[in-house]
């Protein structure tokens, strides 16, 4: 068994956040160039040519022109096993999105240093502060002209309300930037600007007591005012803090240039965790446990449109995959074989014969598995904890243009729904004769409409109606729904389960509801 330990501990599973064009894919490459996966940057993303990126690997997205998917990527680094889980962004954005979030153990955020905190990185940051996993802030494109560095730190605090701990620090900023000092050696590393393909940043290293050899003396002067300001004002480094999700180490770098990348990296890897212990229907669940479990995040579906198949993928939480082995879906209650077990390796989807908690697995799924299902060796029979849904953003009344198509229509929007690509909702007092479907990403109601027409052959008409923001009634079985006092622009529904909730036009509508109905309890995120 001591080979299993060994396999599980040296696994680290993370996914990189941010807002789109803050640098993700452009790390992500260099991870990979420095892990040897790939022996050229620009081998992952060619976003302006034809060439898609590595991590948008799907066929049928390639022909629909749509990335409707996260993924994830394998590589190895000094004896560690990596599992980079992407987030797209940008129109991609959907629920699995924050789904994929699910399945890591930790993040890496990646902030513009001249943008600061976006839109998009709040939202995927809420979700690891949910879900209390280390995250880590790398603060890039430092060769561009970026805010200040204690203002970064401020936005960062304020907005995210995370304590942050600088690890290295920033000299300068744009064409005078200079490197980074780092605080636990103590020594300053100079930057020289490559040519972005290279894989090592040409650098100088130096002791801060040496380090006007390198810098003006201007430049010397305001880093060591800033060192003292630092030292003075700034958490410190506790581990248990970072593990907690409670304190976010902070780097600075920049992603294009290689500078800083491996050094953060290395840092990362030592601070981030090795598979978490996960919370089943029978307690924690070991990661070293040797009963093999995982659990179902996300679900691809049609990959081959002749087959109507899916692709279920698992995030391993304990023990070892074995592919000649059984294994017990504890939701379907049989035990089964999984079907063509793959994983995604830098460039290439490979089939595996075996794989270790912390790992990601994509099998074939005939439609049995649901998203938040178990499998696990047999003889056990814990489920593991739902995944919670979240909350869609963009609201639309949905139609079938034949009325004599009901039955597919239904069939089609409620096996979609299924999937997780959308939410399907009806008004609070009647039934079924309209359905208002929820998105996360504006682009799924495309997909629901392709995927309708092309699939079940039903004509859509899609209404986008004006709200926004959704929340559940936490305390549902205290509150009378019919009685919540309103705002002008709140609308009540259902789920199919029939769980109240309420729609909004406005973020502040909410806070007045809550306001004036003392005791309802609301929530951002629904629970199974
Ligand atoms: P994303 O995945 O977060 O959306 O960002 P991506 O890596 O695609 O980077 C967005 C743009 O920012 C790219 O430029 C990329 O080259 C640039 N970039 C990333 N890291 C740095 C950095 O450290 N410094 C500077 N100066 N730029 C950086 P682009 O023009 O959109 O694409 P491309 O033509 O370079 O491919």
């Amino acid at each position: 068994m001591a080979d299993l330990k060994q396999e599980i501990k040296r696994r680290r599973t993370f996914a990189i956040i941010s807002h789109p064009d803050a640098g993700k894919t452009t790390l992500t490459e260099k991870f990979l160039l420095y892990g040897g996966a790939i022996n050229q940057a620009g081998a992952v993303k060619g976003k302006h040519n034809a060439k898609h990126a590595v991590s948008d690997w799907m066929e049928i997205e390639k022909q629909r022109g749509i990335s409707v998917t996260s993924s994830v990527l394998q590589f190895e680094y000094d004896d560690y096993c990596i599992n980079i889980l992407d987030t797209p962004g940008h129109q991609d954005f959907s629920e699995d999105t924050y789904r994929t979030l699910m399945a890591a153990d930790s993040a890496v955020m990646v902030i513009d240093g001249s943008k600061g905190v976006e839109a998009q990185t709040i939202k995927l940051f809420k979700v690891c502060v949910m879900r209390q996993i280390p995250i880590f802030t790398f603060i890039n494109k430092m060769d561009r002209d970026a805010n200040d560095p204690f203002e970064l730190m401020d936005e960062i605090e304020n907005v995210l309300g995370i304590a942050t701990c600088p690890v290295n620090w920033p000299i300068g900023s744009g064409k005078g930037f200079r490197g980074v000092y780092d605080r636990n050696s103590k020594h300053i590393t100079t930057f020289t600007a490559t040519a972005s393909g290279m894989k090592e940043a040409a650098s100088e290293e130096l002791p801060l007591k040496n380090a006007k050899k390198l810098l003006t003396e201007g430049e010397y002067e305001k880093l060591l005012e800033d060192i003292e300001l630092l030292d003075g004002a700034s958490a410190e480094f506790e581990q248990d803090l970072v593990s907690a999700g409670q304190l976010s180490p902070v780097f600075f770098g920049s992603a294009l240039t290689n500078f800083g990348v491996e050094n953060f990296l290395q840092h990362f890897l030592q601070m981030t965790t090795s598979p978490l212990p996960r919370n089943s229907s029978e307690g924690m669940i070991d990661p070293f446990s040797d009963v093999f479990s995982a659990f179902v995040f996300k679900i691809q579906a049609n990959m081959n449109k002749a087959h109507r198949d899916r692709i279920a993928f698992m995030r391993i939480c304990s023990g070892k995959f074995d592919a000649d082995k059984d294994v017990y879906h504890v939701q379907g209650e049989r035990k089964q074989k999984l079907s063509q077990p793959q994983q995604l390796m830098a460039q290439e989807r490979k089939i595996v014969a075996e794989a270790y908690a912390g790992d990601i697995i994509g099998v074939f799924d005939p439609g049995i598995f649901s998203i938040g299902d178990t499998v696990c060796s047999p003889g056990s029979k814990f489920a593991f904890e739902g995944i919670p849904t979240f909350a869609p953003e963009h609201f639309a009344r949905v139609r079938q243009v034949d009325t004599m198509k009901r039955k597919q229509f239904i069939k089609g929007v409620s096996q979609i729904a299924q999937e997780g690509a959308i939410q399907i909702f009806q008004e609070f007092n009647t039934g079924m004769e309209e359905i208002i479907v929820g998105v996360v990403g504006v682009l799924q109601f495309d997909v629901l409409k392709f995927r309708l027409e092309s699939e079940y052959g039903v004509d859509i008409r899609l209404e986008k109606l004006p709200y926004e923001y959704i929340r559940w009634i936490e305390n549902k079985d205290e509150i009378d729904v019919a009685k919540i006092q309103g705002t002008s622009d709140m609308k009540r529904i259902k789920d199919l389960k029939d769980n109240p909730l309420l729609l909004f036009v406005n973020s502040w509508s909410v806070g007045m509801v809550l306001d004036r109905n003392p005791g309802l309890k609301l929530s951002e995120f629904g629970r199974e």
